[in-house]
């Protein structure tokens, strides 16, 4: 017998390939995820993952409250619990959401596997094929792969330095309720942007949720880096305000670590219902032990001044990439954030990010093209750049080998086209001047 007819019904690769559910159309790999596997090669200076950097964190704190666990609670952390989340982390995870303005009762918290999850639950509850999820252009990758594993399209807001544009919030749910679209939510990261760096403005926060709230719309808030500040705390969360018409998400991944898979959904309560049921449906529970040694560190261990610890480094980390940007690329903007992880830098509009990452690897730095960050194909022009790991003289030394990519392609360019040099941008496109070109 030979393996003839399961090949014709697939193709020379896989032979299942025509079994797939549509949905698993959408399930392409990420650029970020390619990315990670040249990106890990120790001489390469990467700027392109987002990994936070947990050895800023004394592993004795760890090491500690998973000993007290395991001597005091070690049967109830070896064994499933409930689908909800352990009662005692649900109070501790309101301390946490009360440093930014949210107050709200643990009953309504439900305890997921990193937030990335309850990004899945909440798109699984909500997400029929070709219904439509607003969210900013450009926007977090790994949630745009859910929403197209759901058959959704994502229809891209503009932003500028202060977040999303509420006018270009309205056009948008006019032209797709004109064109008989339905809309489920809206997807935004209001603060330390993930990956344009920028943070929602207070007056937008309330602008955006008064457009929701009078269309109709849910706000999925999605907060991970909103404790990351530098220089001043991001506005209270958009949660604060709106308690009905609000799924709030937040993580222990970059306050302690991602090693965990620890993150929440805050959400209105018969929304909260069903997310539950969706929990107990995808995992059973969250890992007990995961839940009980967060719980304990929070408990014991001074986890505010950790966040103080993690926001100077990654302060000091963002002054680095802006002074070698400055230096070595002074013609280029970017984005100046107040927090979290990421520079989102414009190129000369010649450039194309995609195209010249391979050339940027040959020297030795990576960064994620900005086509990445879009659904529909935008964003060649810029590139996120993540300051969180590389230590600050590595940073600038990536930014230097980024420059010699930069230049080398413009050079390439004016040889066989003829058009120009890297000419310094007037200064009413630099960023200095207020102009970060986002969209
Ligand atoms: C905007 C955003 N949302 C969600 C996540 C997922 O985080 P986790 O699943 O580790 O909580 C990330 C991770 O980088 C992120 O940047």
């Amino acid at each position: 017998m030979t393996n003839k007819g399961s090949l014709q019904a697939g193709n020379n690769l896989d032979p299942w390939y025509h079994h797939y559910a549509e949905r698993a159309a959408g399930l392409k790999a990420s650029e970020v995820r390619a990315l990670f596997a040249v990106a890990s090669r120790p001489e390469v200076v990467s700027l392109a993952g987002g990994m936070p950097f947990v050895a800023a964190l004394p592993h004795d704190l760890v090491t500690n409250a998973m000993s007290k666990v395991m001597s005091e609670q070690g049967a109830t952390a070896l064994q499933y619990g409930s689908g909800q989340g352990i009662p005692a982390l649900r109070e501790q995870i309101l301390d946490v959401m009360a440093l930014e303005g949210i107050r709200a009762n643990a009953d309504d918290v439900v305890v997921t596997t990193g937030s990335q999850h309850a990004l899945e639950l909440v798109s699984k509850l909500f997400l029929n094929p070709g219904d439509v999820v607003l969210s900013e252009g450009p926007s977090y990758v790994t949630a745009m792969v859910i929403f197209r594993s759901y058959q959704a399209d994502v229809d891209h807001v503009p932003m500028d330095e202060d977040g999303m544009i509420p006018e270009a919030l309205r056009e948008h749910i006019a032209r797709l309720k004109a064109g008989g679209r339905t809309i489920k939510f809206l997807y935004t990261i209001p603060s330390f942007h993930n990956p344009a760096g920028v943070t929602l403005s207070w007056a937008r926060r309330l602008e955006i949720l008064e457009i929701c709230r009078s269309n109709n719309i849910l706000v999925l808030e999605d907060n991970p880096y909103g404790l990351l500040y530098f220089d001043r705390p991001a506005p209270d969360a958009m949660r604060s305000i709106e308690r009905e018409g609000v799924v709030y998400l937040g993580t222990f991944s970059k306050t302690l670590a991602p090693g965990f898979r620890v993150g929440w959904a805050l959400a209105p309560h018969a929304i909260r219902e069903k997310l539950v049921l969706a929990n107990e449906a995808a995992v059973l529970s969250p890992s007990s032990f995961s839940q009980l040694v967060i719980s304990e560190y929070l408990s014991t261990a001074d986890w505010k001044g950790q966040i103080n610890t993690f926001r100077d480094v990654y302060h000091e980390r963002k002054n680095a990439m802006l002074a070698a940007l400055q230096e070595y690329l002074p013609e280029l903007t970017w984005t100046n954030p107040n927090g979290g992880f990421y520079v989102w830098v414009t190129l000369p509009d010649r450039l194309d990010s995609k195209g010249m990452l391979p050339r940027a690897v040959k020297e030795l730095v990576a960064y994620t093209p900005g086509t990445a960050f879009f659904a529909d194909g935008a964003g060649r022009q810029n590139m996120r750049l993540s300051f969180c790991y590389p230590t600050p003289e590595n940073i600038r030394v990536g930014i230097r080998r980024l420059a010699t990519v930069i230049r080398g392609e413009l050079d390439l360019l004016d040889t066989f086209a003829g058009t120009g040099s890297l000419a310094p941008a007037p200064d009413s496109e630099r960023f200095a001047a207020g102009a970060p070109n986002i969209s």
